[in-house]
C-alpha cells in the first residue's frame, strides 16, 4: 500500500479524493499498489464527510511522514504551494499538481529539484483539465520538431463567449454560471483577463520547444472588451471570436507567445470548440497537425488528470519521468508588436462615416467592410490588410473616429 497526501480540498482537491475513493479497486490494479489517502491538508473544516478523519492543518505532518511518497498539490496560487512543493521534492516525495500558475512561474526550478532528488513532478492537469495533452507532447510526439502550439485554453472564457454568442446572455450572468459550475478560478480576473490561458501557453511552449517561458514575457489580453457588436461583425466575416493562446518558433530560434481574443474562421476546427471545452492544436514536422479536444475545466475532468498522475508517480517511485525543459536566455520571447496580423476595427465617426472611411483607407489601404443588424449610422467596421501590429495600432491613433473595438485575426 502506498500512502499519498492531498494538499487542498477545493473543487479539484475534493474531486481527487472522490475519484481515489470511488475507483479505489480499479486504481489499485492500474497502480499495482493500493493507494491510501493518508492526509488531506486544508485550513478549513469539512465535518460530515466519510473521510473527515484524514484532514490536517499542519503541512509538516506530511513533510515529516516518510510513508507519504506522493503528494497532490491542488491548492492553487504561488504561495505557499511553491514552498510546500519544493520541500516535498527535497524530502524525496513525488508531487503532482493542477497548479498552472506555479508550473508556469517555477516549472524549470521545480523540475530540476525533482531530478536532483530522483522523484517526479507531474502536472498533466495544469493544461486542458481532463485532456491528455502534456504527455502526448512530451512522449508520443517526441520524434518531431514541434514548431507551433495554439488553442482554446480557458474553459471559463470559452463558456462565457459561447453563452454570449449563442444565447445572448450578458457577460456577468455567464461568468456567474461558470463560477457556479466550478470552472472559474477563485479570482475570475485570471480567467477573463487571460492570465490563466497565459500560464497554460507558457507550459505548452516550454514542453514543446524545451525552454521555459515566463508569463511576464507574454503579451496577454482578455475578453472583457468584447461586445455583442463585435461578435455580430465577426459572424458577418464568417468568424467567431475565441480567446487564443499561441506559441510559435520563429526563424531565429526565438519564440513568439501571445494570448488574445481573435477572429477565428468558422472553417477552422477551433471555431467549433464551444462551452467549457478546450482544444490544443500542435504542429510537428513529421506528424503535421494534431488536435487535442476535451473538457478543459471542472472538478472531475481535472481530478481525472491529477489521479492519473498520482497513479503514474506511484508506478515510478524510483524512476524519473520524461517531462523537463531548460531555462531560456534573455530575449527568447519575441516582441509581439513585430508580428504581422490583420486587424478587425470598429470605430465611431467623429464627423461623418464617409470621412472616417476615407481616412481609414488612406491609413490602411484596401479594407474589407463588415455589417451587422442595427448598425448605427456613425459606426464603421472593417478588416485591415496584413501589417505589423506596431504599424496597425499606431495608424489607429490617427483615425478620425473613436475606436470601439480592435481584434486580431487568427491567420
Ligand atoms: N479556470 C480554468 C478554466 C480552470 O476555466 O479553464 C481550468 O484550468
Amino acid at each position: 500500500m502506498i500512502d499519498v497526501a492531498i494538499m487542498g480540498h477545493g473543487v479539484v482537491g475534493s474531486g481527487v479524493a472522490e475519484v481515489l475513493i470511488k475507483n479505489a479497486e480499479h486504481i489499485a490494479k492500474k497502480a499495482k499498489n493500493e493507494i491510501n489517502i493518508k492526509y488531506i491538508l486544508d485550513l478549513r473544516d469539512f465535518p460530515g464527510l466519510s473521510y473527515s478523519e484524514k484532514f490536517i492543518k499542519d503541512f509538516n505532518i506530511i513533510l515529516n511522514d516518510p510513508d507519504v511518497r506522493v503528494v497532490a498539490e491542488v491548492m492553487g496560487g504561488l504561495h505557499p504551494a511553491y514552498e510546500f512543493t519544493k520541500s516535498c521534492l527535497e524530502a524525496g516525495k513525488s508531487v503532482v499538481t493542477s497548479n498552472k500558475e506555479l508550473v508556469a512561474q517555477k516549472g524549470d526550478e521545480l523540475l530540476r529539484i525533482a531530478e536532483e532528488n530522483n522523484v517526479n513532478y507531474l502536472f498533466e492537469a495544469s493544461v486542458g483539465g481532463g485532456i491528455p495533452v502534456l504527455r502526448p507532447i512530451a512522449q508520443c510526439l517526441t520524434a518531431n520538431d514541434l514548431y507551433e502550439v495554439q488553442g482554446i485554453l480557458n474553459g471559463t472564457t470559452n463558456y462565457i463567449m459561447t453563452k454570449m454568442v449563442n444565447e445572448g446572455v450578458a457577460f456577468p450572468e455567464a461568468l456567474a454560471e461558470a463560477q457556479r459550475l466550478g470552472y472559474a478560478e477563485k479570482d475570475p480576473t485570471a480567467d477573463v483577463e487571460g492570465h490563466d490561458a497565459c500560464r497554460k501557453i507558457c507550459i505548452l511552449a516550454a514542453l514543446a520547444f524545451g525552454k521555459h517561458v515566463y508569463p511576464k514575457d507574454v503579451y496577454t489580453e482578455g475578453i472583457t472588451k468584447i461586445t455583442s457588436a463585435d461578435t455580430a461583425y465577426a459572424d458577418f466575416a464568417g468568424c467567431v471570436i475565441k480567446l487564443i493562446g499561441r506559441a510559435r518558433l520563429t526563424e531565429n530560434g526565438k519564440c513568439s507567445v501571445t494570448v488574445y481574443p481573435a477572429f477565428v474562421s468558422k472553417k477552422s476546427q477551433l471555431a467549433h470548440v464551444d462551452d467549457v471545452f478546450n482544444a490544443v492544436a500542435v504542429r510537428g514536422d513529421a506528424v503535421g497537425d494534431v488536435l487535442f479536444y476535451g473538457r478543459g475545466a471542472g472538478k472531475l475532468p481535472t481530478a481525472s488528470a491529477v489521479v492519473a498522475d498520482i497513479i503514474d508517480a506511484v508506478k515510478h517511485l524510483s524512476s524519473r519521468k520524461y517531462l523537463s525543459w531548460d531555462k531560456a536566455e534573455e530575449g527568447y520571447v519575441t516582441d509581439h508588436t513585430e508580428a504581422t496580423v490583420r486587424l478587425y476595427v470598429r470605430a465611431k465617426a467623429d464627423k461623418c462615416r464617409d470621412c472616417l472611411k476615407a481616412k481609414a483607407e488612406e491609413l490602411f489601404g484596401e479594407l474589407q467592410y463588415l455589417g451587422r443588424n442595427g448598425e448605427p449610422d456613425d459606426e464603421l467596421a472593417f478588416i485591415t490588410p496584413f501589417a505589423s501590429e506596431k504599424t496597425l495600432f499606431s495608424q489607429l491613433e490617427k483615425l478620425n473616429g473613436t475606436v470601439l473595438g480592435a481584434v486580431r485575426l487568427l491567420d
